[in-house]
């Protein structure tokens, strides 16, 4: 496996690939890769003969009191893992070349709707930021085909709303999210929770069954919601939503029942921490 640096050098790699009839496959990444990274890796390579991952720590998609500066650089060890799970190119560019004019002011995506509630609120200017930076690694990168992982469920959604908006012509491909034995979905952020956190933060996927399980027999949202995040308070944790929303916009439930997913965000310790799951009845 390769690793680019220059954004000319990444270019003329793909166009030889695209030249010579190859599909290109594309994994966004903001690096401190795990297991859950690489099956979208093992993805895109189902799909397409060659496979660009890229390391970027978005510096735009992080709030003011967010963990940027301290967020984990691993590289030395992500390029293994990438070349390992079959990666061909990992783009790993630095901040003046994806901001050529700073990162103050720069020329900015903004999706609607999907990015207003839950995440939005709690973590404003965050979609922008992302959905900047993956316009960006689009252009770039030039995909085919690009995988994102359903653990970050409004991220998805995101760019599902951006490149249907913008006529991007690129396959989004959505990934499960892998957990931990104890149930925890598998997140970077996770290496920031201590040993007792990590048992506890089990509890979040818990709520999420036991949500999905209320809604299946019939109880009312509002009341699920709420107990949901009273659970979650007793256990230790300060949540900023327990949520149930439509699947395909997150617009409230109103009075459906089919197509919701449960979101969840809350903060254990000094870690924040999202899940979700989409309330289909189990197999
Ligand atoms: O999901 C992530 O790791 C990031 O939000 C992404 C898509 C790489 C954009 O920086």
């Amino acid at each position: 496996m390769q690793t680019i640096e220059n954004a000319d050098a990444l270019r003329r790699q793909v166009s030889a690939w695209r030249r010579a009839g190859e599909r290109i496959g594309f994994v966004p990444t903001m690096g401190n890769l795990h297991a859950g990274h690489y099956s979208l890796i093992e993805i895109a390579r189902k799909h397409c003969r060659r496979v660009v991952a890229s390391v970027f720590v978005n510096p735009t998609q992080f709030g003011p009191n967010e963990d940027y500066s301290r967020y984990p650089r691993t590289l030395a060890r992500d390029q293994e893992g990438l070349a390992a799970a079959g990666c061909d190119l990992l783009f790993a560019p630095d901040v003046a070349t994806m901001y050529p004019f700073g990162v103050a002011q720069p020329v900015t995506v903004h999706v609607p709707v999907v990015t207003e509630p839950l995440e939005g609120t709690f973590r404003p200017g965050h979609f922008a930021g992302v959905a900047t930076v993956v316009a960006k690694l689009f252009n770039l990168v030039q995909p085919d085909l690009a995988v994102f992982g359903r653990k970050d469920y409004q991220q998805l959604l995101t760019i599902r709303r951006l490149v249907t908006d913008l006529a991007l012509p690129i396959e989004i491909v959505a990934g499960d999210t892998l957990r931990e034995t104890n149930g925890l979905a598998m997140s970077s952020r996770n290496q920031y929770l201590s040993p007792a956190e990590r048992e506890t933060a089990a509890l979040i996927h818990q709520t999420l069954l036991r949500m999905r399980n209320r809604v299946l027999a019939g109880d009312a949202v509002e009341a699920i919601e709420s107990d949901a995040s009273a659970d979650l308070v007793a256990a230790g944790f300060r949540p900023d939503y327990a949520a149930i929303r439509r699947a395909d916009d997150l617009a409230p439930a109103g009075g459906r029942r089919e197509g919701l997913v449960g979101l969840i965000a809350a903060r254990l310790g000094t870690t924040r921490l999202i899940d979700n799951l989409p309330f289909v009845r189990p197999d």
